[in-house]
């Protein structure tokens, strides 16, 4: 019964398409190549898939000047297998820099922007024939006071080894450098922690806001804001004020996508698996109901499987009393979670 139920449920991939709507997931290269149940539900489920760590600078570049693409290369031959789309992450982030990166970038000015260009420069010349959507900025914006990150800063940027080198310069030089290597790519800021009805994501909202307007006033590259969407439930979510905000966006000519979608449940549990999953699904479709009617057109989950989320197997982010987290739409045994289902009513099937 449970079986031809699941055999009978059609795929996300599909059911969004249907709606005009590409959904997608996160995938690890190493789960790809050790786990064919893993990579079954990839290749039934996703039409996008974006690589969890292989195409950052600690991937790509992990020595001066020496490229490597063979994890990336292994994700993308399984996505050309199954007929999916590889989206780009991430080039310019203040986060997965080798070791050698950031005393190279504090060197000065000039140093840094070689380094820079040069990156976007080999990456985008080595993966332009499949890859036509990059983060090329990664999480820029500043964290206000509230958030659980602070940023030690009042200015819109977040402080970084980019900014100490280059100043709010770096910006327009990441999408400018991407925009002469490839003329037709779509170019994305991505970023985080402005989906909930806090006030530090109202301010993080706005602080994202008047960045993207500075681009877009100086003509600066850009096409796609890619909205994280890390959700945590500790918060409330509200559409109004997220539908305001993808639509703010949308006007200014951009295209917004949700790129990481994942749910972190609440400090206090409900009792049982049932009620937990309940209000994990009952948020995901808030949200991605509200994000549809913004106006974004695209959906990617932060990986499949509960099992393999970052929320599970990384301690900084995992849940500090020991209970293994349920953030995406299949359980541990890659089994359909009631996420699913709530991805499948926001798409409209
Ligand atoms: C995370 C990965 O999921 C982890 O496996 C890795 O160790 C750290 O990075 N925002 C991003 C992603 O843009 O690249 C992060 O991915 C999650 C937060």
């Amino acid at each position: 019964m449970a079986a031809a139920q699941e055999a009978a449920a059609p795929p996300l991939r599909q059911a969004a398409l249907a709606r005009g709507i590409t959904f997608g997931a996160a995938v690890r290269s190493e789960l790809l190549r050790a786990d064919p149940a893993y990579a079954a539900l990839f290749a039934r489920e996703a039409t996008l898939l974006v690589p969890e760590w292989e195409a950052k600078w600690e991937a790509l570049q992990p020595r001066e000047g020496e490229f490597t693409f063979d994890a990336l290369t292994e994700i993308l031959n399984f996505a050309i297998g199954h007929n999916q789309r590889l989206r780009g992450h991430a080039l310019v982030w203040h986060e997965a820099m080798p070791a050698w990166l950031p005393p190279a970038i504090a060197e000065g000015r000039a140093r840094a922007q070689a380094l820079l260009e040069n990156h976007i420069l080999q990456v985008l010349t080595a993966t332009r024939d499949h890859i036509r959507d990059w983060d090329v900025l990664n999480e820029p914006v500043s964290n206000p006071p509230g958030s659980d990150q602070p940023s030690a800063t009042d200015g819109d940027l977040r402080p970084t080894p980019w900014l100490a080198a280059l100043g709010p310069a770096y910006l327009e030089m990441a999408l400018s450098t991407a925009r002469q290597v490839d003329r037709t790519l779509r170019i994305t800021l991505n970023d985080y922690a402005v989906e909930e009805d806090t006030p530090w994501a109202a301010e993080k909202r706005a602080r994202l806001l008047r960045v993207v307007r500075r681009l877009v006033e100086r003509r600066a590259p850009l096409d796609a804001i890619g909205i994280q969407a890390h959700l945590q439930l500790r918060n409330p979510f509200s559409p109004a004020p997220f539908i305001a905000f993808v639509r703010a966006l949308r006007e200014l000519g951009l295209a917004v996508m949700i790129t990481e979608l994942d749910v972190r449940e609440a400090d206090a549990l409900p009792d049982g698996v049932a009620a937990r999953d309940a209000a994990v699904a009952e948020r995901v479709q808030a949200f991605v109901a509200a994000a549809i009617e913004g106006g974004a057109r695209t959906v990617i989950t932060w990986g499949l499987t509960d099992r393999d989320s970052w929320l599970v197997r990384q301690a900084d982010v995992a849940r500090r009393d020991g209970v293994t987290t349920r953030p995406l739409p299949f359980d541990d045994q890659l089994r359909p979670k009631p996420f699913r289902d709530a991805l499948l009513r926001a798409f409209g099937g």
